[in-house]
């Protein structure tokens, strides 16, 4: 799907009071709709890694439907569903009957006659939430688990709890570099966003040329193809997977070759501000885009960041949910 049209298409995640009633994309949403989210993940969240129990869902059904693998999104959904009381199912679409020709919206309108309330969607596709959201299930909460390079909504929203919580400095006083394969990453896309729209100072791309988009530096990033310049003075540096089949290929000489250019190495940790946070949205290739001692030092934020997830999802899965009901009020009463 062309972005032009997924750009229009924004505005299906509000209802119409302007909350959220699907959440699949950063775009569109303003910084009270993040803050928001980020607020009310807090309320989820203890200290230590404990999460809260809340009925807020209770006698809802919410369905994972999952066409491309995961770990970390599938499971903390399950995880943040069940601790809001839902029934959860993870249904395996590579076994659904879409292999046998069911189209997918047929697919989608079975499982809503099923009286599921919200879908959690990953996707290989660009704009399949979007598609999903303002043409087959309006009715169904959607939320985007990732959808081909355009979107990780979610992912976006636990980085940045993950940086208000540990960030010493407010979102405006930051800096931020995202490194790696900046141009097939839907995380940098959603995080990019995100940062903008919380303000951050100066959000910076590191990465060789043929990993960057086209016109990149119209993203209102600083950018950087030599990572020992790249690094130097950033509060945060946020290191992205390397995807195994770009190596090798025209894009990516070798993962040796890409690691002693711009693997996160302590070496250039040291070149950040002292206590520079370091994060990376998994699954991770240690030696290739993040060195082991970097992943399990001090500095690592990696494995916060996946349970701040649980916290974020809670929140997104009650807001869409509450933003739903709150549409179809205002539908009946007129
Ligand atoms: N970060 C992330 O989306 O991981 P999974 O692919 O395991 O869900």
């Amino acid at each position: 799907m062309h972005h032009a049209a997924l750009h229009s298409a924004s505005q299906i995640q509000l209802n119409a009071i302007g909350d959220l009633r699907h959440f699949v994309s950063i775009e569109g949403l303003s910084r009270t709709h993040l803050i928001q989210i980020l607020d009310k993940a807090e309320t989820f969240l203890g200290q230590d890694g404990q999460i809260l129990n809340s009925p807020q869902l209770e006698g809802r059904t919410v369905m994972n439907l999952f066409f491309e693998p995961s770990t970390r999104t599938r499971t903390t959904f399950e995880v943040a569903a069940k601790r809001l009381s839902a029934n959860v199912l993870n249904i395996d679409m590579q076994q659904s009957s879409t292999k046998k020709g069911e189209t997918l919206r047929d697919t989608l309108w079975n499982l809503e006659a099923m009286a599921a309330d919200i879908f959690v969607i990953r996707h290989s596709s660009s704009g399949a939430a979007h598609f999903i959201a303002s043409q087959v299930c309006p009715q169904v909460a959607i939320i985007n688990g990732g959808d081909g390079r355009y979107a990780h909504p979610t992912q976006a929203m636990l980085d940045m709890l993950t940086i208000r919580r540990h960030a010493k400095k407010p979102f405006a006083e930051l800096t931020v570099a995202i490194i790696g394969d900046i141009k097939h990453s839907r995380v940098a896309r959603s995080d990019i966003q995100a940062l903008q729209t919380l303000g951050v100072g100066e959000i910076r791309v590191i990465g060789p040329r043929t990993l960057l988009p086209k016109g990149i530096e119209d993203f209102g990033v600083r950018v950087f193809e030599d990572m020992d310049k790249g690094v130097e003075g950033c509060d945060i540096l946020i290191a992205l997977r390397i995807q195994n089949e770009r190596i090798g290929s025209a894009l990516l000489a070798s993962s040796e070759e890409f690691y002693k250019l711009y693997g996160l190495t302590e070496a250039r940790v040291a070149k950040a501000q002292p206590n520079a946070l370091v994060m990376h949205p998994g699954p991770m290739n240690r030696g290739v885009e993040i060195a082991s001692t970097v992943a399990d030092g001090p500095q690592s934020l990696i494995l916060k960041q996946v349970n701040y997830g649980i916290g974020v999802r809670m929140a997104v899965l009650a807001l869409t949910m509450q933003g739903q009901m709150a549409e179809r009020d205002l539908r009946a009463s007129i």
